[in-house]
Parts: C-alpha cells; structure tokens; sequence
C-alpha cells in the first residue's frame, strides 16, 4: 500500500477500550481499527491488512479512495466547499444533470444521508396525493414491504418490523401499511384512493439479500400505474452497480416514478443521497417546504458528478456482473459444505451458513482472524457486497478463507 504511515499513538486495543465510556453503544464492531485504505484493502493501527468484502454497505462500490474521486474531491476543496441553498453554486446544475440522465429521470432533490432522502421521498409523496391526486387532507397512506430497511429516523422505523429498529422509541408516525415483499396480490390490496406511494428496495439488502421473484418488480410498475399511486424504488443500497446494472429495477426494465439513491453516490467520501423523480413529482415542492443546509453543497456535487461519470463507463456495472459469476460459482461450490443457502446478484450475496457451525457473527470474527471482513444480519447469515473493484484472484482467496473456516468451525 501506498499510503503515508499511520499517525495512531495508540494501539487497536486501547483504542477500542477508549470508545466503550464515550461513544453510544448502537453498534456493536467487530474488533478491528482500520487505519488506512486503499481499493478493497484496508490496514489496521497495527499495520494487519484486511480484505474489505462489506465496502461501507455498498457506500464503496468503487473501492476505497478512488483516485478519480479523490481528486475530484481535492480540486472542490480548493475552490468551494459550502454556500447552503441560499445562494446558487457553479457544481449543483452539473450534478442534477447527470444525474438525471443516468437514472432516466427528470428533476433531482439532493440531501445528505439515506435515511434524509427516503424521510424527503414520504414528504414528496404525500404532498403529491394532495396536489395531485387529491387525496383529503392528512389521509395520505404509504404501503410498505415487511423485513423493509429505509433508515433510523423515527418515522422511517414507524414502518420497520424489526422490533429492535422500534422498540423504546414510540409514539409512531402513521400513515404506512405493511403488506409481505415479493407478494403482488397483498400490495395491491392494501392500495386504496388513499395511497400516494409504494415504497420498496428492489432487492432487501439489511434482510439478508433478499431478491424477489422474477416479474414482482414489473407487477409492482404495473399495479401502480393501473391504481394511480407513485413507485418509489429504494436504490440506496441496491443502486449504481452493485448489482450488474446502474439501478437494480433495471434488471426488471422497469423506471419507477421515484428512486432514491445515497451510499455510494458520496463516492465513499461525503455522505450524498437524492431523491430522483418525474418532474410531475418533484416539482410539487415549493420555496420554503422543505430543505437541508448541506444537501446539494458543492462539494457533494462535486464528487457525485465524479461517481456518475465512473457510472456512465458501464465499467463498473460490467465488473459487478464478471466477479458476481465467480461470486456465484464459489458459493455454489460451498452449499451443503457449511452453507445452506445463498441469495447473490451481481456482486452482493446473502449467505445462510450452517447454524450448526456458527452465529453469522461467529462467522465474521473467523473471518476478521484470517484477514476478511464482512458482516452478519440476522441469526447466521453474512452478507457479502466487495468493492467493484476487487480482483477475481481477491475474491477467490475469501472464499477460500470462508471454505476453510466452515471445514474448521468457526
Ligand atoms: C435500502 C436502504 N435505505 C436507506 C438506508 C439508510 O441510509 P443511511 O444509513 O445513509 O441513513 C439504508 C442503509 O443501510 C439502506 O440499506
């Protein structure tokens, strides 16, 4: 690795041991301290290499520090790097552009995380059933796929079903109607003249990867167009490349009315969400209905035109594919040797081990042990999602890893 040495003073154990009376515990790490990174390799306090097979939950797609986007964002933060909306700046038009165009999209409401831009996308949506569809007032309803993942913020877990996302944390928004994923007949049943939006991730990735039937993606665009409600897409994992394509639905050829995108659309760099929409949607917000201080700052935009440029290569959705068959093909090769089953599409794989073998978190510290990182959902699934940018000689040293350490146990 190229990089500068670490400046640590202190050691990967003093430092997690410094984090335990300072640092809220929502989250539970595994053991390591990364220190540096380069592509899908990260280095630790200690100067240990590990393999990076999470990539920030698809927020690195395009590796760790890429020089493009490094350099995109070096040039911004010698120029301008905040004016808030208040004032226009010379990066934003060029974003929205691009964006747009990539998506097949029209009009572009950029914000910071993606929590932001799904909490923006309830917002819009419920404005449109007003404006437009004519829905009364304050009667606007939401369905929403069950085991969904959208975000923290409370109205966003007002609609989760997952009882540690919502425990303790009530009163809840409503407005939202839960229906199964992957299940036509139960959405179009909870549609009424109520409803403004279904809201769904085309593939569940924080469910453990969960990809519906062939045909959902394109009943749900069908369902919606013939009922009258808006199809908001939730691409902030699933989207630009992971999958093989730019947007997951495309696998479906399907062009949802609303797709929100986040994660790797920051380039792994600052955090960069947005709500892509029709013009007949977006364009119902007015002056002063909605905003956020650093949503579309400039040097946002500066890195998310980079990231969209990468995208227009076709590149990157190109290797996702390439390294997801020999994703795929390894896998095949370990199911009834300690793995289950497996869920993968592109470069993104939920894998369901042995329970007999491990917790999925088990699983994860072997792997941290032989240099591997990668992280667990529910009982003992991991979930796998590398950089794009991995080799295939990379990747099929993890899965030998992984292989190796489900002939041990974990
Ligand atoms: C599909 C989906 N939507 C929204 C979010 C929330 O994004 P953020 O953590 O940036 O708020 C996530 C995060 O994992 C996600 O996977």
């Amino acid at each position: 690795m190229t990089v500068a040495p670490s400046r640590s003073l202190r050691s990967s154990a003093e430092l997690i041991r410094a984090e335990e009376p300072v640092l809220a515990h929502n989250y539970h790490p595994l053991p390591v301290v990364v220190a540096r990174a380069e592509g899908a390799w990260v280095e630790d306090v200690e100067g240990r290499r590990y393999l990076d097979m999470l990539a920030g939950y698809s927020a690195l797609n395009f590796g760790h520090r890429h020089p493009a986007l490094i350099e995109a964002a070096h040039r911004q933060l010698d120029q301008l790097t905040l004016t808030s909306r208040a004032f226009h700046n010379d990066r934003l038009a060029g974003f929205a552009e691009s964006l747009a165009a990539l998506t097949g999209l029209d009009m572009v409401l950029p914000m910071n995380t993606g929590a932001e831009a799904v909490e923006s996308a309830v917002k819009v949506a419920r404005k449109w059933a007003y404006d437009v569809k004519g829905v009364p007032a304050d009667r606007a309803t939401i369905v929403v796929a069950a085991d969904n993942f959208h975000g923290r913020t409370t109205t966003i877990v007002s609609f989760s079903t997952d009882e540690s996302a919502r425990a303790g944390f009530g009163p809840f928004t409503p407005g939202f109607r839960v229906v199964p994923y992957n299940d036509l007949a139960a959405l179009e049943a909870a549609i009424d003249e109520t409803t403004a939006a279904v809201l769904i991730e085309p593939i569940q990735g924080e469910a453990g990867v969960v990809i519906p039937d062939d045909g959902y993606l394109r009943g749900v665009r069908e369902v919606t167009r013939r009922t009258g409600c808006l199809f908001i897409a939730d691409e902030i994992q699933s989207g630009l490349g992971r999958t093989g394509r730019t947007l997951a639905v495309e696998h479906e050829d399907v062009v949802p009315d609303v797709v929100l995108l986040g994660k790797a659309l920051g380039g792994g760099i600052v955090p960069v969400s947005a709500v892509v929409a029709r013009r007949e949607v977006l364009q119902v917000l007015r002056p002063g209905e909605h905003g956020s201080t650093f949503g579309g700052n400039p040097l946002a935009a500066a890195v998310g035109s980079a990231v969209v440029e990468l995208l227009e290569t076709g590149e990157f959705q190109r290797r996702a594919e390439e390294a997801g068959v020999v994703l795929r093909d390894g896998l095949t090769a370990l199911v009834g040797k300690g793995v289950r089953s497996f869920r993968a599409r592109g470069l993104w794989a939920g894998v369901d081990i042995d329970p007999a073998i491990g917790t999925g978190r088990e699983i994860s510290e072997s792997l941290m042990r032989e240099g591997i990182l990668v992280k667990d959902t529910h009982g003992s699934t991991i979930r796998l999602a590398p950089p794009l940018t991995i080799t295939n000689e990379d990747l099929t040293m993890a899965l030998g890893t992984l292989e190796q350490i489900l002939r041990k146990g974990a």
